[in-house]
C-alpha cells in the first residue's frame, strides 16, 4: 500500500512543477478555445498584422473558419488577401532566405509557437517592445532580448520606454495595485501613446494570444469532447467487467 501510495505521488508530481525559467516574469492569461468571437478578433489581427512575414502553415483557413463559427465565404472576402482560397493553408510568400538578410533571422512559422513558448509567454512579449535606438528596428524586447522583429503594433500600443533594472523587471511584472487596477510596474513608460487605450490594446493581444493558442491545438475541444464521452464509458463499462469478472471467479472460490 506505501509503495502504492508513493508512486502516486510520483506520478502527480510534475504536474506541480512550474516553468521556472530566468528572465523576466511572464503576466499570465487564461485562453479560452470555446470564445468563438475572441478567436475571429485574433485571426483578423493575425492575418492583417502579421501574415506578411509569419505563416502559420499547419493550420487552414477553413478550419479556423469551421471551429470559430465563421462562414467560408466570408472568410475568403475579408480574411484571405491574396489569391489563396479558403482551403488552402496559411502559407504567405515571403522567402526565408530573404527574410534571414532582412532581420538577421527569418520569422518562423507560429503554427505550433504556442506550444513552444506558451500562451502567457507570447502575450507578454507582444506588449513588451520598448524603445531602443541601439538595434537595427529602433526596438528590444523585455522577454526575448534583441529580437529581430520590429514592433508591428506600435502605432496601437504607442512608444514605451524601459527604464527597469532587470530586478526590477522581474519583481512587478504583471503585478496589479488592488486599489487603482494599473499595472504596479511603474518603471515602464509609455512616451507616446498609441490608437488604443493600454486596456484595449491588452484586449487586441489576448484575442491575438488566444487564436495563436487554439491554432496550436485545433483539435483540443474535440479531444476533451471525446474524452469525456470515453470516460463516461469506461464507468458505466467497470460495472458490467466487474459482473463478468465475479461470474468467471464464482467457481473457483
Ligand atoms: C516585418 C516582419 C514581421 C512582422 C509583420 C511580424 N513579425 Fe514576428 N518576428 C519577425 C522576425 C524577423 C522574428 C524573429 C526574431 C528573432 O529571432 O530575432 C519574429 C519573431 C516572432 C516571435 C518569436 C518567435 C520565436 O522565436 O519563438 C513571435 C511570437 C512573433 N514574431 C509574433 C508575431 C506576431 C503575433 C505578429 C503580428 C502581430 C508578428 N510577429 C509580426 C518578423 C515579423
Amino acid at each position: 500500500m506505501k509503495k502504492f501510495l508513493v508512486a502516486i505521488v510520483m506520478a502527480v508530481l510534475p504536474l506541480t512543477a512550474s516553468a521556472a525559467g530566468g528572465g523576466a516574469q511572464l503576466d499570465h492569461i487564461e485562453v479560452d478555445p470555446t470564445n468563438h468571437a475572441s478567436i475571429q478578433r485574433g485571426m483578423q489581427t493575425f492575418v492583417n498584422y502579421c501574415m506578411g512575414c509569419h505563416s502559420a502553415k499547419y493550420q487552414r483557413f477553413e478550419r479556423t473558419a469551421m471551429d470559430a463559427g465563421m462562414p467560408n465565404d466570408l472568410v475568403q472576402e475579408h480574411l484571405i488577401f491574396g489569391d489563396q482560397k479558403v482551403g488552402e493553408q496559411m502559407t504567405i510568400s515571403m522567402s526565408p532566405a530573404d527574410a534571414g538578410n532582412w532581420f538577421g533571422n527569418p520569422p518562423p512559422d507560429l503554427s505550433l509557437e504556442a506550444r513552444l513558448r506558451g500562451p502567457d509567454w507570447i502575450y507578454t512579449y507582444m506588449r513588451s517592445f520598448y524603445k531602443d535606438e541601439s538595434r537595427p528596428y529602433g526596438v528590444n524586447n523585455v522577454v526575448f532580448k534583441d529580437v529581430g522583429m520590429p514592433n508591428v503594433l506600435e502605432h496601437l500600443q504607442g512608444v514605451q520606454v524601459n527604464n527597469c533594472t532587470p530586478e526590477e523587471l522581474h519583481e512587478a511584472r504583471g503585478k496589479i495595485d488592488p486599489l487603482t487596477g494599473q499595472s504596479m510596474n511603474s518603471c515602464m513608460t509609455t512616451v507616446k501613446k498609441g490608437e488604443l487605450s493600454p486596456e484595449e490594446f491588452d484586449k487586441v493581444i489576448y484575442d491575438l494570444t488566444n487564436f495563436l493558442a487554439y491554432i496550436g491545438e485545433p483539435y483540443k475541444q474535440d479531444s476533451q469532447r471525446i474524452g469525456t464521452y470515453v470516460l463516461i464509458f469506461l464507468f458505466i463499462f467497470f460495472f458490467f467487467a466487474f459482473a463478468l469478472k465475479k461470474e468467471y471467479w464464482r467457481d473457483i472460490h
